[in-house]
């Protein structure tokens, strides 16, 4: 094992006494920066210090690719594979991990392999037995994130927002996930029918029959998230330290999610066949829940979240994401979501860094913080396993 981190010598971490849902065992290979790589927590927080480059948002993104979906960075899946030698033949790259809820375990895996025509597949493995994507994650391992990237969230384009909502309405309902890759193949279907034929209606009403469905079950599973959220977020008010936030579905088709849910599938079939000749011409999808928004309000200062200032919109964010948190850990006997906050503490005064900290303690979430000075983190010390990072080789700090 290349890691400097070897558990034989070191000795396993304390298993805790309180359950929590956590990522006691986390395996590397070929991915990004690591050849080979190997974490044991005890399922405290954790603690990843290091240099700029040394690897710690790729522990994160490894992390983050066992739940539904591409991860934290969104890459492709290619752009994992460590550039530089393989430490062997096999898979391009893997992640592996023992995630502990309670006294349960499971043992995740995923990874690209090259496919029988040469192609690349995505593997992933549940308790050794290979799942047909990475949707059927969701239903055992919850994570929200927060990078630096989604500083700029509020301000981009519709489709950040879109997958972060997504993310939260995932810890509540797995199966969206699921929804979502039925409704796109229906989408890139009826996108090919009208791109190259044959314009058969019938087949064309049956792809927007599934559209329409799928559709309405997702706008509907969105928007009963955000109403959790938002009586979630009312009730943190009180806290202060960070803002309360009030959400909101935007774009067409908030209005379809009010109403009776047979009429808003009818409703969206339609929609839909009336788009087909300015679909077929403009070559793209233009009605749907693919391109719905996410509108966030600062509720003290009456103001749209993008027209907040930096530091407001990161803890708009964290808002959200803690009472997210809390909101999960009630739905799932307790159980909060593993949080992957990628250098989170150093853009927040000490006052709500400590904030952030003593929340995270109080939920029993398994934080996963980086950062590149391990001073930002003294409050937390004795709290959580702490790792130096450097060159892709893991320390654990006593
Ligand atoms: N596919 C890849 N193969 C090899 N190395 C890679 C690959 N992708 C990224 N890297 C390298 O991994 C290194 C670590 O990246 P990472 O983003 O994890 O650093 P970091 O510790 O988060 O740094 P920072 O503090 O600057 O955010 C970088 O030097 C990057 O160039
Ligand atoms: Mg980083």
């Amino acid at each position: 094992m290349a890691s400097a981190f070897d558990p034989r010598r070191q000795g396993a971490p304390e298993p805790l006494a309180a359950p929590r849902l956590a990522v006691t065992r986390l395996l590397l290979a070929n991915f990004r920066s690591y050849a080979q790589g190997e974490l044991l927590t005890s399922g405290r927080p954790v603690v990843l210090a290091g240099p700029n480059g040394a690897g710690k948002t790729n522990v994160l993104d490894a992390i983050s690719l066992l739940s539904p979906g591409k991860g934290l960075r969104g890459a492709k899946l290619g752009d994992h594979i460590r550039k530089g030698p393989q430490v062997s033949e096999g898979a391009l790259w893997t992640v592996a991990a023992t995630v502990a809820r309670g006294s349960e375990s499971y043992e995740i895996g995923t990874g690209l392999a090259l496919g029988a025509e040469g192609g690349e597949r995505r593997l992933v493995h549940l308790n050794g037995v290979a799942a047909q994507n990475s949707a059927d994650l969701g239903e055992v391992v919850q994570m929200l994130w927060l990078t630096p990237a989604m500083d700029r969230l509020f301000i981009e384009s519709a489709a950040g927002r879109r997958r972060f909502l997504d993310r939260l309405v995932l810890g509540f309902e797995p199966g969206h996930a699921r929804r979502t890759l039925r409704y796109e193949h229906a989408m890139r279907e009826r996108a090919r029918l009208l791109k190259y034929g044959p314009r058969d209606p019938a087949w064309l009403d049956g792809l927007e029959a599934e559209m329409a469905e799928t559709g309405i079950d997702m706008t509907g599973a969105r928007v009963a998230t955000i109403a959790r959220l938002n009586a979630a977020l009312a009730t943190r008010e009180a806290a202060g330290v960070f803002p309360c936030a009030q959400l909101s579905l935007a774009g067409e088709m908030a209005p379809l999610a009010e109403g009776d849910r047979d009429a808003a599938i009818t409703s969206l079939k339609s929609m839909l066949a009336g788009a087909r000749i300015t679909d077929a011409q403009v070559r793209r999808t233009t009605i749907g829940p693919h391109l719905c928004d996410l509108a966030v309000r600062h509720t003290e200062k009456r103001m749209d979240a993008r027209d907040c200032s930096t530091g407001e919109q990161k803890a708009l964010l964290i808002s959200i994401v803690l009472a997210d948190a809390w909101e999960l850990a009630q739905a799932r006997d307790g159980y909060a979501p593993l949080l992957l906050l990628d250098e989170v503490a150093a853009h927040l005064d000490a006052r709500r860094r400590e904030a952030l900290f003593e929340e995270i303690l109080a939920l029993r979430a398994q934080a996963w913080m980086t950062g590149t000075d391990l001073s930002l983190f003294e409050h937390l010390h004795a709290r959580t396993d702490i790792f130096s990072v450097n060159a892709g080789e893991f320390a654990r700090q006593e």
